[in-house]
């Protein structure tokens, strides 16, 4: 075994009270670094000051979410449910493609065209109303609890608590910090049924700058649905248009 430090001094005349230092001389060391490594951290934060992401780093694409709800809605002649339809949420494309029901071709061209093109040949979402199934609104709503809580409660999760959201000002919910784009909307509008109906299609367009990472849902049904169940979020649903 090698000495012991302060058992055999290298220098005998080194006094004995010096060597018992060296425990405390180690843990000196040791501090020293740890110091030294806190004013680095200190010193580049000040550097390299945090940014708030722009662009969110994720984006919730809920194209998967109604074709499951689709595939479960009566479809007119029994298509075979496309195989992509059972692919992960993440592969957005397939999902997209597997946006099952009646047309296939119909859909295609629905998902490819942007949002306003799609919208002119949409029924009114009043109109949409009068056949929309609150159930499957509930169902399709499921992607939104990761952000949003529905209770009478109104807590606020990553987004707003969304009782009685139907004909709120937007960016209004008690409690909640929202994006400055979001209340310059809310200038201006209000969350009667077609406002939410053409946010919920590409929130990002609708309100730029806005924070809800969302890509969108693109069916209308799936919309009228979702929106016949966010106005039963409430103890007096606001009147069908
Ligand atoms: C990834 C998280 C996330 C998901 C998923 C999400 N939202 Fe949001 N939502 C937010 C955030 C954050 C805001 C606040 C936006 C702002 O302040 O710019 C918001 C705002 C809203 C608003 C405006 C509320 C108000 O008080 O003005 C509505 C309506 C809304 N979301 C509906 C939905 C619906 C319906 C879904 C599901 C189809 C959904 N959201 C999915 C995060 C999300």
């Amino acid at each position: 075994m090698s000495r012991a430090p302060g058992r055999a001094p290298r220098d005998p005349k080194e006094p004995v009270s010096l060597m018992s230092l060296q425990p405390n001389k180690i843990l000196g060391a040791v501090l020293a670094v740890a110091v030294v490594a806190f004013a680095i951290d200190f010193v580049s934060d000040q550097i390299f000051a945090k940014q708030d992401l722009k662009t969110p780093g994720y984006v919730v694409d809920m194209n998967a979410a109604p074709a499951v709800a689709a595939a479960e809605a009566p479809a007119p002649a029994a298509v075979e449910p496309d195989p992509n339809a059972s692919a992960p949420a993440g592969a957005q494309q397939a999902a997209t493609a597997a946006d099952a029901g009646a047309a296939p071709e119909t859909q295609q061209v629905a998902a490819a065209a942007p949002a306003a093109a799609a919208a002119s040949d949409v029924a009114p979402i009043a109109d949409r109303l009068k056949t929309a199934d609150v159930a499957a609104g509930e169902k399709a709503s499921k992607v939104c609890t990761a952000c949003h809580s529905f209770a009478d409660s109104g807590a606020n999760k990553v987004g707003p608590g969304l009782w009685e959201v139907v004909n709120r000002k937007p960016g209004t919910h008690e409690g909640f910090k929202y994006s400055p784009a979001m209340m310059t909307f809310g200038e201006t509008h209000t969350w009667d049924y077609a406002t939410l109906d053409v946010y919920l299609t590409n929130p990002k367009a609708e309100v730029p700058g806005n924070k809800m990472a969302f890509a969108g849902v693109k069916k209308p049904e799936d919309r009228a649905n979702l929106i016949a169940y966010l106005r039963s979020l409430s103890a007096n649903p606001a009147p069908l248009p």
